[in-house]
């Protein structure tokens, strides 16, 4: 289990780093750009590379024209992602020619590649360093190499990644926060790439992710989601026996009035013993339940381990234990073999299940994943246009239980002023769904009961 956690050496070397830097940087004021592109965990990260930026002395910017070091955390879940990292890092060469003391710097996902690692450092000569998820902890020494000159990193979590505790973190917002509860996948769906980048699963002590949760709430916190790449195998590789149900009716008995989200979950570890623990005091009444796909023989091909009676099971679990809980997925089209019958039987569970909302994404073969190079690849034309179909159908799903809800309160947890309009604050729901409404006070961080007067397909308008 102590495997699950980086040694005490390192942090005292990754001390003795932020050390060096602070005072090669002393009285500079310097300013350091963080970009992140991906999923939830990536903005979790970015948060904790924030914190260290600010503690070895950088001042955070939102403007990359003036930064002094320049972090890009990358995604690699559809090649749109990469194309998009490559094309943000190249705008960089720019900063570095203007000012060659520019740290450039580029993490996550996509770098923890070796072919794309390899890439950065032969055909991108200003990036002075690239690391994968599990070396956040030692970008002091990175910035310290390139402050210095000494050298470029290329850093691969080859070896077991590990988990650093006690990091600093910035927070973006002070009402809703990401909370990692463990960290990498040991699924290897078909098509996915994370387990290759972000290693195996390995959980956080309860006790760590408590008192986290602990801190927040009584910092004013009112909305935190607990993170994972699979939150349902929680606790697996730990000594005690716990388990995500444990965490959740742990982190109930902490006073306060907040909501707990999960994200993400797999199938085939929702387990009773889990939906049971949705009814605690707290816990969000929403499920987020990623499908995949609707037909068993292509749920199979994606290694994913469950079929479809056993997956509307536990929708059917979940609707009884609590029949409003707000129901989302994510689906992928298009993986190969998909036959049209494969697609409509996607269809079909889109209509018995009526999520409140849809995640779909086109099948985008991923280099070193068994799926790449599966035979039976569909065309983009057929992959496109089932992905048309399928959000239709969802959204004239989506508009109808949108439409269910006019009339009725609601409460929300009031986000900000909308960007486009200084009378109209937006909110959103217990089940993620987002609410205009106007006002004269400004409730942002707040709890507040809307009554919802109208709606559209991706949102409701309500009245105090
Ligand atoms: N192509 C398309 N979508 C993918 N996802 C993961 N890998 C791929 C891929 N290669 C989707 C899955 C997952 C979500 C986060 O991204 O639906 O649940
Ligand atoms: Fe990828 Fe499957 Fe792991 Fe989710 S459970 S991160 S889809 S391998």
């Amino acid at each position: 289990m102590l495997d699950n956690f980086v040694s005490l050496t390192e942090l005292e070397k990754m001390a003795e780093y932020a050390d060096k830097v602070r005072s090669l940087i002393k009285n500079k004021s310097l300013r350091a750009f963080v970009i992140t592109l991906g999923c939830q965990q990536n903005e979790a990260d970015s948060e904790r590379i924030k914190g260290i930026l600010v503690s070895l002395g950088y001042t955070i910017t939102d403007d990359e024209k003036i930064a002094d070091a320049i972090i890009v955390n990358t995604c690699a879940i559809r090649e749109h992602a990469e194309k998009r990292a490559l094309s943000i890092i190249g705008r960089y060469k720019h900063n570095k020619a203007k000012n060659p003391d520019t740290v450039i710097g580029v993490c996550g996902c996509m770098s923890a590649q070796e072919h794309r690692s390899e890439h950065l450092k032969r055909s991108y000569h200003y990036v002075d360093f690239a690391f994968g998820t599990g070396s956040l902890h030692r970008l002091p020494e990175f910035i310290y190499g390139a402050l210095t000159k000494a050298k470029r990193s290329f850093v691969l979590d080859t070896e077991r990644p590990q988990i650093a505790e006690g990091l600093p973190v910035v927070r973006e917002c002070a009402h809703r926060a990401w909370v990692s509860i463990m960290y990498g996948c040991n699924n290897f769906c078909t098509y996915c790439i994370v387990p290759y980048v972000r290693g195996r699963e390995r959980s956080r002590m309860p006790e760590d992710i408590i008192k986290e949760v602990r801190e927040l709430v009584e910092s004013g916190c009112k909305d935190i989601t607990l993170l994972g790449q699979n939150v349902n195998s929680y606790g697996k590789e730990l000594d005690g026996g716990y388990d995500i149900a444990y965490l959740l009716r742990e982190i109930s008995k902490i006073e306060g009035d907040f909501w707990i989200h999960l994200m993400t979950s797999h199938p085939k570890d929702a387990s009773d013993a889990l939906i049971e623990a949705l009814s605690c005091k707290s816990v969000a009444n929403h499920f987020h339940l990623p499908l995949q796909s609707g037909s068993s023989p292509i749920l199979k091909r994606m290694n994913r381990h469950y079929d479809i009676d056993r997956y509307l099971e536990i929708i059917d679990k979940l609707k009884r234990q609590n029949p409003s809980i707000t129901l989302t997925t994510d689906i992928i089209v298009g993986f190969p073999g998909e036959s049209d019958e494969d697609f409509e039987k996607t269809l079909e569970v889109i209509r018995r299940v009526e999520y409140d909302s849809v995640y779909s994404f086109v099948f985008s073969p991923r280099k070193g994943t068994p799926a790449y190079s599966m035979e039976d690849q569909i065309p983009e034309e057929i992959k496109k246009e089932r992905f048309e179909r399928l959000t239709e159908l969802q959204n004239e799903i989506s508009r109808k239980k949108n439409e269910a809800m006019v009339g009725k309160t609601v409460r929300v947890l009031v986000d900000g002023k909308s960007k486009n309009n200084d009378k109209i604050y937006t909110s959103r729901t217990e089940g993620n769904k987002i609410v205009h409404f106007e006002a004269d006070k400004d409730y942002t961080g707040q709890f507040i009961n809307l009554k919802i007067i109208r709606t559209d397909t991706f949102a409701l308008y309500g009245e105090i």
